[in-house]
């Protein structure tokens, strides 16, 4: 019997984990140039925090979690996102306050159970940021500047940033109301979701890609229509944050998202490189999510980037001649390859091999047995700069052979030279 991986699911092998560790490491970079610190949750929580956050109509919370009983039958699931994971970590350690602002960021694995296609995985990863504590529409702008300047920095061309706002607590009623109206007498003859969705949460219809129902959605009243002054004013000084920034953008009124946690500025930044799921970045506003769990009135806003999406799109870019996508130390192979002939050599090398790496060159060595020729075969494969001979001769005369992988050209070297020489 052969396992293989899971439906939805990928092993990220050697040989592309270069792209992974240049994105992680640029996201982390550009996370902390805006000053958010790295912040780790456990993979599962208890599902009433997905329940109460994401909202239970939702299609992730209805139909995508990954939800299990624990041998004491409590009700678990893998996070399906990270922003309710964030909430909860930073109210039970008292990381908020409403006087100043906290900036929390984080990359791993989420889990969804969706149809898998490309760019759509049931395990997928995110790099995220959330900043809680003001409601600032420069806050707003700063997010989105952050994502913008993360797929400029990895030579992504080709991205739009779609904008909108869903309103708040105190408009969106009057929202929510306009769509019923407008559903009303077309709802039978949208799809049984959506059936579903008008009677408990009207604003998801608007999530549906049913080409039929997509008819009916496009025509759908706009979110700017209702926003009370508060709201529209805020969405003013964000749209002037973004223009004052250089920052271009479309506001799309249709766009929701698919979490209930959003109040006023939703955004997704898309790709014109991918397919139809084009979203490489979504997030927005969530003014009152806090304290719906259990924290003080702290306003938030946050995006998550689906790391996934971004690779697919860095490994398909021919990039500007001359530049190349950077090779990871690993990828570039290792300093020395020890070869040693026969068991007495094996152990000078052995203890070479510790002594090189203590001294931070890195190093490997043969654990087959093999010849001389298959071992010199073997350091090319690991790409290494140098390889040590040790055979008998060489210890008789107390000289090993130090050679260059590359000319091929030979020197020999007294055994307590070897770290030094590297050193050098
Ligand atoms: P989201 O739009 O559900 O938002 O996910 C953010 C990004 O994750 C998407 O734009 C997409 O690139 C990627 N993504 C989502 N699902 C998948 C999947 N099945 N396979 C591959 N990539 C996927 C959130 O998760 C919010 N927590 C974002 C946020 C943070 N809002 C405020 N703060």
């Amino acid at each position: 019997m052969k396992y293989t991986v899971q439906r939805g699911t990928k092993d990220i092998l050697p040989n592309e984990i270069g792209v992974w560790q240049i994105i992680e490491k640029t996201c982390r970079k550009l996370f902390e140039l805006y000053n958010y610190k790295e912040i780790r949750t456990p993979i599962f929580e208890a599902t009433e925090l997905f329940f109460r956050s994401i909202g239970s109509t939702t299609d992730i919370v209805s139909k995508e979690m990954y939800t299990f009983p624990d041998r004491k039958g409590r009700s678990l699931t893998l996070r399906p996102e990270e922003t309710a994971p964030v909430v909860r970590a930073s109210i039970q350690n008292n990381l908020l306050s409403k006087n100043n602002t906290t900036k929390l960021y984080y990359l791993g694995p989420m889990f969804r159970y969706e149809r898998p296609q490309a760019g759509r995985q049931r395990q997928f990863h995110q790099a995220g940021i959330e900043v809680f504590g003001s409601d600032d529409p420069l806050v707003d702008v700063e997010v989105i500047l952050l994502a913008e300047q993360i797929g400029n920095r990895l030579g992504l061309s080709d991205l739009g940033i779609d904008i909108n706002s869903v309103g708040d607590k105190q408009c969106r009623p009057e929202y929510i109301k306009s769509l019923k109206d407008y559903f009303k007498d077309k709802i039978k003859e949208m799809c049984g979701e959506c059936g579903k969705r008008f009677e408990f949460n009207p604003l998801r219809i608007l999530d549906c890609k049913e080409p039929n129902c997509q008819k009916y959605i496009e025509k759908a009243p706009a979110s700017s229509q209702t926003l009370c002054l508060d709201c529209k004013i805020h969405f003013e000084k964000v749209i002037e944050g973004l223009k004052a920034s250089g920052i271009k953008y479309k506001i799309n009124n249709r766009l929701v998202r698919g979490l209930d946690y959003y109040t006023r500025t939703t955004f997704e930044v898309i790709s014109k490189q991918l397919g139809a799921q084009n979203a490489v970045c979504g997030g927005g506003r969530y003014d009152t999510l806090v304290e719906e769990l259990g924290g003080g009135p702290i306003p938030a806003m946050g995006f998550a980037i689906g790391l996934e999406r971004i690779v697919e799109i860095v490994k398909s870019q021919t990039l500007p001649a001359g530049r190349q996508v950077p090779m990871t130390k690993s990828q570039q192979g290792i300093k020395l390859y020890i070869v040693t002939l026969g068991e007495e050599a094996q152990k000078i090398g052995f203890d070479l091999l510790t002594k090189a790496r203590k001294a931070g060159i890195s190093s490997d060595m043969d654990y087959l047995g093999k010849g001389l020729s298959a071992q010199l075969k073997a350091a090319d494969r690991q790409k290494a700069k140098y390889s040590l001979i040790i055979g008998e001769e060489e210890i008789k005369k107390n000289k090993y052979i130090l050679r260059d992988m590359k000319s091929a050209s030979q020197t020999e070297v007294s055994p307590d030279e070897v770290i030094q020489t590297f050193q050098k």
